[in-house]
């Protein structure tokens, strides 16, 4: 059975005390949750070591919002995934679109960065989606095959039980402009078939995929009845715990 997951991407908002208070009230506010929906914060790099500590007796789970390329050494301002595994973190999210247009994030930098985190037994959200140019070509199914393959393909079905896929359509992100459900729906679906053609239904079947992009408490519930999409990557309203836990009250 997969998960269903709400995870707020809080990219480079707060500072560590607003971080503090707001993973607090997260964790306060998450008690309330059914069972089978899993919460993840993905705080700044700076915040993680003591969001963990507002975390702790919670069941809201820590991530990073992208990791280092290489395991160790003289490479100055980079994390590495030992880094984020001592400082309580369970999940590190990578390929953000946001990493791939202003830092160069390629799919062959992403191999390397997802089997360093799931060698130090991180669980890695794997984010893919196409811009507004490739959406009005028509090209977003290609796109976003071409993304998996590139990056997943290079794993076991075995290792697949630690990834995550968030779907976020570059166009919606941070603009208002969310997919319709009908949008998000194909694109998942055609995830999860290009899961199944290599790794086999069950693996398929058993994975999370997640939409981001303008994912708020008004459209939620929506987007989260289709069959093919299993929960969200949440920007904005991730910096707000009643929005935050209200999309994830919406399963
Ligand atoms: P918004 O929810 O602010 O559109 O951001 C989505 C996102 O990029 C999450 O990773």
């Amino acid at each position: 059975m997969r998960k269903f997951i709400v995870a707020g991407n809080w990219k480079m908002n707060t500072t560590v005390p607003q971080g503090v208070e707001l993973a607090k009230a997260v964790a306060e506010k998450s008690k309330e949750l059914p069972a089978n929906v899993e919460l993840v914060v993905a705080p700044p790099f700076t915040h993680l070591v003591c969001v963990a500590d507002a975390l702790k007796g919670s069941k809201v789970a820590l991530s990073a919002q992208n990791c280092a390329d290489k395991e160790k050494g003289a490479y100055t301002g980079e994390v590495s995934v030992d880094m984020l595994v001592s400082a309580g973190c369970s999940y590190t999210i990578l390929g953000h679109s946001e990493r791939r247009q202003y830092y160069g994030e390629t799919d062959a930098k992403l191999v390397e960065k997802v089997k360093l985190a799931l060698a130090a037994g991180l669980k890695v959200i794997l984010c893919v989606g196409e811009n507004l140019e490739e959406r009005e070509a028509g090209r977003h199914f290609a796109v976003v095959t071409e993304q998996i393959k590139n990056v997943l393909y290079q794993f076991s079905a075995a290792e697949m039980a630690s990834i995550v896929v968030a779907y976020e359509p570059v166009w919606a992100i941070g603009t208002g402009k969310t997919a319709s459900a009908e949008q998000a729906e194909e694109i998942h679906a055609c995830i999860r078939n290009v899961l199944e053609e290599k790794f086999g239904k069950a693996v398929a079947d058993d994975t999370t995929i997640l939409y981001g992009g303008s994912c708020k408490p008004s459209n939620a519930k929506e987007l989260f009845a289709q069959p093919d999409i299993d929960g969200g990557l949440i920007g904005g309203a991730a910096l707000k715990a009643d929005d935050f836990i209200a999309i994830a009250e919406s399963f």
